[in-house]
């Protein structure tokens, strides 16, 4: 049987959206995910403001919105290094952690948030159980983020995984939003328990606390 780093390698290398970013000049065949539920959804709000990227290296998602909405303000956030990228700021922090929340209200500076988006993936173990729980702790704290800095009306994309938890956040965001939808973009892959979140139309009442 081939080795598990070679069945990666055998499949990116076949994978189309693979093709089509390095075609295209894409940082990551994640950027179709995203263009394929922002044609579908029209869910960016009109005269968008301010967009903010979670879990956003190699950055493929920020240069597409950057690019889509060059009046918007767009800030990403990674563990990991980006290159640059125009019209874009970029901070390299964990989202969890207080400094990560504390760089992401100074990028703010007091404005709200149009529109939310994540990507924001655990690196996994190969432990079922444990990356599930790491999945789902990264949804709960986009879903702090947004009851702080999401705008009334504004709507969140989030990346979650089907499985234990994953209802959970789903209500959190149903109590939190006119509307919940859930998706499968065809550029995800089908045997990955990933699924994106669209939740628009925030209700209540925000909770700034920087
Ligand atoms: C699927 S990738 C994002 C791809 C990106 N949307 C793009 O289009 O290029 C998920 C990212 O989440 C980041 N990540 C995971 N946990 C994080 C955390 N706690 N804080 C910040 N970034 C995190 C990873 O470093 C990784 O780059």
């Amino acid at each position: 049987m081939a080795h598990k780093s070679t069945r990666w390698y055998n499949r990116h290398v076949h994978d189309r959206w693979v093709k089509k970013a390095q075609q295209e000049g894409k940082r990551s065949r994640a950027v179709f995910k995203l263009t394929q539920i922002l044609d579908a959804h029209r869910c960016m709000p009109s005269d968008c403001g301010v967009i903010v990227d979670l879990g956003c290296a190699p950055g493929s998602w920020c240069a597409e919105i950057a690019s889509l909405y060059p009046k918007a303000r767009v800030i990403g956030i990674d563990l990991l290094p980006m290159e640059s990228i125009e019209g874009v700021t970029l901070l390299q922090h964990d989202f969890l952690s207080p400094e990560g929340q504390q760089a992401l209200c100074d990028a703010l500076d007091g404005a709200e948030i149009d529109m939310v988006l994540s990507d924001l993936a655990p690196e996994m173990s190969g432990n079922r159980i444990v990356d599930q729980c790491s999945a789902i702790a990264l949804n709960e704290g986009v879903i702090h983020f947004c009851q702080q800095h999401l705008t009334m009306g504004g709507n969140l994309l989030m990346k979650s995984f089907m499985g234990e938890g994953f209802d959970q956040v789903r209500q959190s965001l149903q109590a939190m939003f006119s509307k919940v939808k859930v998706i499968k973009p065809s550029a995800s892959r089908k045997e990955s328990r990933e699924l994106f979140l669209l939740a628009m139309g925030r209700r209540g009442r925000s909770a700034p606390d920087c």
